[in-house]
């Protein structure tokens, strides 16, 4: 399926996100019969976190963090939404868009291990290895990628595209001067991408 209106490529169409995602409830639910908190991290995860709960079996509650990048280059994170549910002695599933770097999932597994979950297993959607700069350990792995820019399915750039409901690999560069080219929320709308 191609979205008009963004130039790019389709990684998973919303078949195959679909597939890709029943597939990681099913062996989330057999690795946890006992149950999970699927924690979803705003705002790239949204997606992902209202398909995936819906393929989990198990009893499964949903809760959703938030973080914000700051400092030189965005290199430090810090909490800008917490969590609800107390996670002390339950199994934890992190479900994530994308893990690049690594700092983002490095950052929450150390919190919900500091809060005293009793296990905290990441769900990535899209791992791209060849930027990871902290070791982190994914056990649910949708697809992985190359040094790629990834939009739709939840994943943004610069806040938009997050409705797009396939995953598509884009040109950030051709983005921006789509999005200097044309006042606010004109480029979608007129080419014909969902509406924001
Ligand atoms: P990390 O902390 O470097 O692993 O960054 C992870 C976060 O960066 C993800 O949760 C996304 O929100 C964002 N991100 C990284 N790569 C992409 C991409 O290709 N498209 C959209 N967002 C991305
Ligand atoms: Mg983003």
């Amino acid at each position: 399926m191609s979205v008009p209106g963004i130039a790019g490529r389709t990684l998973l169409d919303a078949e195959q996100l679909a597939s890709t995602v029943r597939q990681i409830g099913r062996s989330i639910s057999s690795d946890h019969p006992e149950g999970v908190v699927l924690v979803g991290i705003l705002k790239g995860s949204v997606c992902l976190v209202a398909d995936l709960a819906r393929e989990i079996s198990v009893p499964c509650a949903v809760d959703f963090l938030a973080l914000s990048a700051y400092g030189a280059g965005g290199t430090r994170i810090k909490l800008s939404k917490d969590l609800e549910a107390d996670v002390a002695g339950r199994a934890v599933v992190v479900a994530v868009d994308i893990v690049d770097s690594g700092l983002t999932v490095s950052y929450v597994r150390r919190l919900l291990a500091e809060r005293g979950a009793r296990s905290a297993d990441v769900c990535a959607l899209l791992d791209r290895r060849p930027r990871r700069l902290l070791p982190v350990e994914l056990r649910y792995v949708g697809r992985e990628i190359g040094d790629e820019y990834v939009v739709g399915y939840g994943l943004d750039f610069e806040e938009r595209y997050r409705n797009l409901p396939t995953l598509m690999v884009v040109e950030p560069d051709s983005l921006r001067s789509a999005h200097l080219a044309a006042p606010e929320g004109e480029v979608a709308s007129v080419k014909g991408a969902p509406g924001h």
